[in-house]
């Protein structure tokens, strides 16, 4: 098969994958790759379960497109399950999106609203943090600072405020030039992904955010798109790092990886006051399809039954145990990070100095390509003062001798990199 005509923009063709199952994902040249990264730190009950296959087959054979407003078996389902195991209280109220950055887009207008109907319309503006990724969307990638998913579309998004991503009294400050009254909502993920590889802020870092931002009224969305769902070994990302958002946006491993899906959470009266106007929260055209819903509630129900979020506890200890013997003292690793089976690795030319490699060596990508022809896919990020990191975000059914193996050709795939450069 030709693949050159594949991606939008010219360039290197990419790689023909052509099944998956378990840990594993294959390629048309015959090579089985060690999927270390989830994908995009997605799958998380492991690839290719037929269970899956027979749910998504008897989804379509009952019904195909039901426009988002209505109410359908599957979906009044997948609420119930998200809010009864998931959620911080069972009154939270949901509605599914297609993916993360339709989560964040949605959550964005939830806050505006919510300030709109109760009167507040000037609460207009969202802090962000420096550093963070919500996603591609122009509105997601305006409440971001992923500088290079940015890079040439800077004129085209909305400025929004920024705040750091380790100081909580930044904030502070930031709402005093801002001015309170002009804002609706503080956005953060609870340890960052794309854009810090696995970075975890200080201990009471969330507790000083929560309640800098109750006591002006901001509403504190917590981006758990990469964190919830068992991903830190705890329920959502915001149990493991101990405070309680206003509203959640959250999707990746909401649908195991099976089907696109998303969703925007949040406290019953968030949204009650746009209820009791005229108010319109719009909806997207494929929201919460039923195939969607009905594989989805099918993941988490397996995530439940099998104990792997526990599982992703204890092999996130594994993992990061490992991490720790191949690399504390290794002099590309500036540091060890993460919760649960998300962990990540900061990549620098000097650990003593510290010194980033430049830009245009693009270590971090040069040693994902590495690894990965040596058939394990990590996932490289970073940016801004995180510039190259890697992130390990298997699937909960994760072995020790799969995690020997991504630690093991990681290790040699950043020494043949640093080599390289040298
Ligand atoms: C924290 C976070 N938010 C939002 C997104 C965007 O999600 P999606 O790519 O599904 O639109 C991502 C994707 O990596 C993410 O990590």
């Amino acid at each position: 098969m030709d693949v050159s005509r594949f991606p939008l923009v010219p360039g290197p063709s990419p790689m023909l994958v052509t099944h998956s199952e378990g840990m594993w994902f294959h390629t048309s040249d015959g090579r089985r790759i060690l999927d270390a990264g989830g994908g995009a730190i997605v799958t998380n009950i492991g690839h290719g379960r037929q269970e899956i296959a027979q749910v998504a087959a008897d989804a379509l054979s009952q019904l195909d497109y039901v426009v988002p407003i209505f109410a359908t078996e599957a979906r009044v389902a997948l609420v119930e399950e998200v809010s009864d195991h998931w959620l911080p209280d069972p009154s939270w109220r949901c509605v599914f999106v297609s993916g993360g950055s339709e989560s964040v887009d949605a959550a964005l207008r939830v806050a505006q609203l919510h300030h709109v109907a109760c009167g507040r319309p000037e609460r207009h503006k969202v802090i962000g943090r420096d550093v963070s990724y919500h996603g591609a969307t122009v509105g997601a990638l305006a409440a971001g600072s992923h500088d290079r998913r940015r890079k040439g579309l800077e004129h085209l998004l909305p400025s929004m405020p920024k705040t750091s991503y380790r100081d909580p009294d930044e904030l502070e400050k930031v709402i005093e030039i801002e001015g309170a009254e002009t804002i609706s909502a503080f956005i953060g993920e609870p340890v960052i992904g794309a854009a810090a590889g696995a970075y975890v802020p200080p201990d009471d870092y969330w507790t000083r955010i929560s309640e800098i931002c109750a006591q002006h009224n901001i509403l504190v969305i917590a981006d758990e798109v990469m964190t919830g769902f068992g991903r830190l070994g705890a329920t959502m990302g915001h149990e493991a790092l101990g405070f309680t958002p206003d509203i959640i946006a959250a999707g990746k491993g909401l649908g195991g990886g099976y089907v696109p899906i998303g969703g925007v959470y949040c406290r019953p009266d968030v949204v009650e006051p746009i209820g009791k106007t005229d108010l319109a929260l719009m909806f997207y055209t494929f929201a919460g399809q039923d195939l969607c819903c009905s594989v989805s509630k099918k993941v988490l129900e397996i995530v439940r039954t099998e104990n792997l979020v526990a599982q992703a506890a204890s092999m996130g200890e594994l993992l990061r145990g490992r991490l720790e013997e191949e690399f504390q003292d290794h002099p590309n690793v500036e540091s060890i990070r993460g919760r649960g089976l998300l962990q990540g690795l900061g990549l620098v030319a000097d650990r003593e100095t510290g010194d980033p490699f430049p830009r245009s060596a693009a270590f971090a990508e040069t040693v994902t390509n590495i690894a990965l022809e040596n058939e394990v896919w990590v996932y490289p990020s970073g940016s801004g003062v995180f510039d190259d990191a890697v992130m390990f975000g298997p699937p909960f059914i994760v072995e020790e001798s799969h995690i020997d193996q991504m630690v093991t050709v990681t290790r040699q795939a950043i020494d043949a990199a640093a080599a390289a450069l040298s």
